[in-house]
């Protein structure tokens, strides 16, 4: 699990206030360069500036590598396409977690190990009670996490740790469940050792305590490929904030409920279920898709066409492109004829032909099409959020330890700039 050693191949030079500094320059092992200016402030007396830390490495990372101008995304090295075919979630959180893909004996441990760790408490029932019904599964589910760390208070060590990650990857799909189930003021199901991981949450899900639900394999394994693809994104918003605050030693329950709260917001996890709420708008309109790409287009309309466009990927998303052909054979196999499908096809069409589109550099990213095959799983739009929630949890659970391991790892304190009032006398009220 340790970072191949990166040594600094040449040297930057920064010109400030008349003199001149040498700054290192860190390779990484696909060729990316970083200057490092961990000296900087000591040296100079300045800092940096870099709002949403567009151009800032905060760590060194072997786990997940990313190229936006090629569309490609690589887990430990293996392309997520191939991935995404032949591989299974718990295979990838293994890989995540370890490093290398896992033998037949340790992929079987694992499985048993996650398998037995599904439960919830069952004190989790009475806590689950104490939300309004209406209230909105992601909260519920960074809630639930958070209070994990409640269930299980051992100290540190590195076999609690072992024991704290299985325990997070096994009973994520319970309560994401739960959050659902009790939404819908239903019971909670438990959990069913019998089953793999993907089936046993379509079965928390949609059975009920009067009738079964027999899992559709079609829909068990489309289930488990959305959740390789969503397993690690780098140092993406939700899990920078698992590292920050992991940084001040905060325990992995609590750094990983950061992390589902910052997921939730509509600028991050939450796109899929606009995708879906802007293709329902357009055949509502009466399905006139370029007048739609056109509002996208003018500048004096707020309406952007979800889905598309990405900070990183400026070329393709390469999860969009598994995503597409997936959604088309889901669909077909289940022989769901899909009007948002069609939208979401043509829409893309005009797009990708667009010269704004083409300009701007905006292609189709992992949300075009997600929204459209969880809804033709069953899934509740509320709960798309929380799919993504389940699929990143091997990335949070890799990148933490990865960081707790880093001897380079300091507590996240970044610097700033003030620009408010300068030292001035206190006013008594009466002079105000
Ligand atoms: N539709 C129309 N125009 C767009 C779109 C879009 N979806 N996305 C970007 N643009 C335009 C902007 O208007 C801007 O144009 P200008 O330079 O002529 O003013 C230019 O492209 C750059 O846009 P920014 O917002 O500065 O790009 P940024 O990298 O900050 O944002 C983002 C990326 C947020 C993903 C953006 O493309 C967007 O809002 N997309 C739609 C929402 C979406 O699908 N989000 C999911 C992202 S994937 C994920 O988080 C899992």
């Amino acid at each position: 699990m340790s970072s191949p050693t990166i040594s600094p191949t040449t040297t930057a030079t920064l010109e400030y206030n008349g003199k001149s500094l040498a700054l290192p320059v860190t390779t990484g092992s696909e060729g990316e360069a970083g200057i490092d200016i961990s000296q900087l402030r000591a040296k100079t007396g300045a800092i940096t500036m870099d709002p949403g830390f567009g151009n800032t490495g905060a760590c060194k990372s072997a786990i997940t590598f990313i190229d936006g101008e090629r569309g490609i995304l690589q887990y430990r090295g293996y392309p997520i396409d191939e991935l995404a075919e032949k591989s299974t979630f718990l295979e990838v959180a293994w890989l995540l977690i370890y490093g290398e893909l896992p033998t037949a004996a340790q992929l079987k441990e694992f499985h048993e190990l996650i398998t037995v760790h599904s439960m919830v408490h069952q004190d989790f029932n009475r806590f689950f009670e104490g939300f309004p019904k209406d209230a909105h599964p992601m909260p519920v589910c960074a809630s639930a996490v958070a209070a994990l760390a409640t269930f299980y208070q051992q100290p540190e060590t590195d076999n609690n740790l072992r024991e704290s990650m299985i325990r997070l990857i096994a009973k994520m799909p319970t309560i994401a469940s739960y959050s659902y189930k009790h939404s819908i003021g239903q019971p909670f199901m438990y959990p069913m050792n019998a089953l793999d991981y993907s089936s046993n949450f379509l079965r928390m899900m949609f059975a009920t305590p009067c009738e079964d639900y027999v899992v559709n394999p079609v829909l068990a394994k489309a289930i488990d490929m959305l959740l390789i693809l969503h397993a690690d994104h780098e140092q993406n918003c939700s899990t920078s904030t698992v590292r920050v605050v992991g940084s001040s030693r905060a325990n992995l329950f609590a750094s990983v409920s950061a992390g589902i709260s910052a997921l939730w917001g509509p600028l991050h996890g939450g796109a899929n279920q606009q995708v879906i709420e802007m293709l329902d708008h357009i055949e509502a309109e009466g399905g006139d898709v370029q007048k739609f790409v056109n509002k996208a287009k003018d500048k004096k309309d707020n309406s952007r066409l979800m889905g598309f466009g990405h900070r990183v990927y400026k070329n393709f998303d390469p999860r969009a492109v598994i995503l597409k052909k997936s959604c088309t054979d889901v669909l077909n196999t289940l022989g769901i004829k899909s009007r948002q499908l069609e939208i979401a096809m043509q829409l893309e069409e005009i797009a990708l032909k667009d010269d704004y589109f083409i300009s701007h550099k905006l292609y189709p990213n992992v949300d075009f099409y997600s929204g459209i095959i969880y809804k033709a799983l069953g899934i509740p739009v509320n709960m798309f959020t929380v799919m993504f929630t389940m699929g990143r949890m091997p990335g949070w659970i890799a990148q933490w330890i990865e960081m707790r391991k880093d001897p380079e790892t300091r507590i996240v304190r970044p610097r700033q700039i003030y620009t408010g009032a300068t030292k001035r006398a206190y006013v008594p009220m009466n002079k105000r």
